[in-house]
């Protein structure tokens, strides 16, 4: 698989298989994220990994103290993952994403007890065997931030080329009170997000979405390219097109 395969078929896996993935498999990719780039070489990150025992535990623990409640409201994030309004044509598209992803769960709009239920499926990890926590020390800013995004991103893709698959979870950072206590996470640390690691299960509609992009006249400015406007012969493709 190359590198355009893995980003191409990559995608929020949203149900996961039982079949459990290697210790090895698991530190390998962990350790191969590393080689993301980061502004000064920092390195900002902070991973925790579980799967059996722990991660049972953690989930019953989360599940405990979210009982009866809705997380989306209750739950304290300690960064601001969204501003508080959205606005065109970010607030399009993540309306988008809910019409989609709610459609392929046949969840309708109005079900709001099935909609939570849903959400709560992200403290499962989605039935992955593989929950991963990332985390960063609070004194840090939005450059090192972003070089999380970019150990998340490169962690995704070595994934798929272990014919595994993903889902990033910012939900994580709603519990992060109980995640924190059960890691013993130091105070100094800010959980970003979590992100399950399995085997995709093929039988679910909701595995079978591909997120549409924006054009890319719509976020790149080209300045003196030659063909810039025009597709690559054979080149990349996206998800969307296949
Ligand atoms: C940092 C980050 C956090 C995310 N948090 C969640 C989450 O908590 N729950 C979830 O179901 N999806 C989550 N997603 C998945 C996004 O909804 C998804 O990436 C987006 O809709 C594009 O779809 P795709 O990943 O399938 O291409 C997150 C994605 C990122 C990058």
């Amino acid at each position: 698989m190359d590198v355009f395969e893995a980003i191409d078929t990559r995608f929020s896996c949203r149900s996961f298989s039982q079949k459990p993935v290697e210790g090895n498999v698991v530190r390998a990719l962990i350790e191969g994220a590393a080689r993301a780039a980061s502004g000064g070489n920092l390195q900002p990150w902070r991973v925790y990994a579980l799967a059996g025992q722990p991660l049972a535990e953690l989930k019953r623990q989360v599940a405990a103290a979210i009982a009866g409640k809705d997380p989306r409201e209750d739950g304290a994030c300690e960064y601001t993952v969204y501003p508080g309004e959205l606005w065109d044509p970010y607030k399009s598209r993540r309306e988008a994403h809910g019409v989609q992803l709610y459609a392929a769960l046949g969840i309708p709009r109005e079900d709001k007890t099935g909609r939570l239920a849903q959400y709560k499926r992200n403290f499962e990890f989605f039935g992955a065997p593989v929950g991963l926590f990332i985390a960063i020390d609070r004194r840090m800013g939005p450059g090192q931030w972003a070089d999380l995004g970019s150990y998340l991103h490169t962690l995704m893709y070595l994934a798929r080329a272990r014919g595994l698959d993903t889902c990033p979870q910012q939900s994580w950072a709603r519990v992060h009170g109980t995640v924190r206590a059960f890691l013993q996470m130091p105070p100094e640390l800010i959980l970003y997000c979590g992100v399950a690691l399995g085997h995709n299960d093929p039988g679910q509609a909701v595995n079978h979405i591909r997120s549409p992009r924006a054009p890319v006249e719509e976020f790149c400015t080209f300045l003196g390219f030659d063909g810039a406007q025009t597709k690559e012969k054979g080149g990349a493709t996206t998800a969307q097109n296949r």
